[in-house]
Order: structure tokens, then C-alpha cells, then sequence
């Protein structure tokens, strides 16, 4: 039977958590990180991510919103509400899958990420994908795309997301092979209601993953 989860040992489980545990709370210590002071100043939190620690299948989105730094959780906003539909559009709940961000705190006034923003935290995000070791790994939105692509080998199959929105890419991560699906940003879905319908076809390529 096929399934969404690696099979790995309890006592491997236990340092993926303990690693990830550090990660955060390096994170949260450093006061190197670009958007700290911002982060102090208007008692946010990180959001290094949630879900399964044994899933094949991991979610990167952009940087958190206002509510996720609040809470210190990813996609627990608007935007969120539809990853869940998403989700379960395709059989699938969170804690079946791992999602983070490329950038682990919220820029002021929700503008873009700068690009030493994405230098540093990205550098974390790279950890994450090598603890949790996912088959496949999701982008939601361009900035992870842009990032993701081409740290898998791929640049050349970068192009702007309304072209290969729903595909599945093979690349190579650290040497082994990882398969990488672009996603639309499910907050398109909420300022264009028509998309929605894109967005849950585009999902349904992830069933090869664990059915
Ligand atoms: N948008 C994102 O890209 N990430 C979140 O966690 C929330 C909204």
C-alpha cells in the first residue's frame, strides 16, 4: 500500500524533530537575521513551518503573513483556508504533509522579499529539506519557484509560473533525486475566484507521490 509517509525508524523521527527544534531556536536567537528587529518590535514569531516529520511531500510557500507571524505558525490565514481545501481536494490533511516558507519571517507590510532576505533564510530552508529528505517538493507562489528550481539543478525550466504552473520536475538535491511541482500561490485563489479551479486541478498532479 502506498502512502504519503517515509518509512523510518522512531529513533530517526526523534533527531529529525530534535534537529528542527534546534533550527528554530537558533533562529529565533539570532539577532543577525535580517527581519529580527522588526520581528522584536512587533512581538512576532518566526515560522519555521508544521506537519509531518516523516512526509514525502513538503509545502513552501513565500514568507509569512500578519496572522502566521502572530500565531508562529504557516498558512493559518486566509491563504491557509484554501491550502486546506487544496489539500484535501487530493485526499490529503496537514499533518499528512510538511509546510513552510522560503522566508521564515513576515516582511514589513507584507511587501516582497528582499534579496538578502531570501539569502539567509533560504540557507534554512535548505536544512529543512535535508533533515525531512521529501520525494517531492511543492512551491507556492514564484519566490520559492525561483529559488527552488534552480537549487535543484533545473534553472533552465524557469519561467514565469502561469507557464508551468501544475508541472512536475525531476532535480537532484545534495546528489539524490527529488521531484519538484509548481504550484500557484493558493492566495490567487482569493483575489481571483476563477482560479480556484486551476489550482485544484494543478494539485491533483501530487497523487503520483502517494497513491
Ligand atoms: N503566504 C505565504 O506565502 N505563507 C504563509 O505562511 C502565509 C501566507
Amino acid at each position: 500500500m502506498s502512502t504519503v509517509l517515509q518509512d523510518i525508524s522512531k529513533e530517526a523521527l526523534e533527531i529529525r524533530d530534535n534537529r528542527l527544534r534546534a533550527l528554530r531556536d537558533g533562529l529565533v536567537a539570532d539577532t543577525t537575521a535580517p527581519l529580527y528587529e522588526y520581528r522584536k518590535a512587533n512581538g512576532f514569531h518566526p515560522v519555521i513551518g508544521e506537519g509531518s516529520h516523516k512526509t514525502k511531500i513538503m509545502f513552501v510557500g513565500e514568507a509569512p503573513g500578519e496572522n502566521e507571524a502572530k500565531q508562529g505558525r504557516p498558512f493559518c490565514g486566509a491563504a491557509g483556508k484554501f491550502l486546506d481545501v487544496l489539500l484535501e481536494h487530493i485526499g490529503l490533511a496537514r499533518t499528512d504533509v510538511y509546510i513552510t516558507n522560503l522566508v521564515k519571517d513576515r516582511p514589513p507590510e507584507n511587501r516582497d522579499p528582499v534579496p538578502a532576505e531570501i539569502e539567509y533564510y533560504a540557507k534554512l530552508l535548505d536544512k529543512q529539506v535535508e533533515i525531512l529528505r521529501p520525494s517531492c517538493l511543492v512551491t507556492l507562489g514564484r519566490y520559492s519557484m525561483g529559488y527552488l528550481l534552480p537549487k535543484l539543478g533545473l534553472e533552465a525550466e524557469l519561467k514565469s509560473i502561469s507557464q508551468i504552473h501544475g508541472k512536475v520536475f525531476e532535480g537532484a538535491y545534495n546528489g539524490e533525486k527529488i521531484s519538484i511541482v509548481t504550484l500557484y500561490h493558493p492566495a490567487v485563489a482569493l483575489y481571483n475566484g476563477s482560479m480556484r479551479g486551476t489550482l485544484l486541478k494543478d494539485a491533483e498532479v501530487l497523487k503520483e507521490f502517494f497513491q
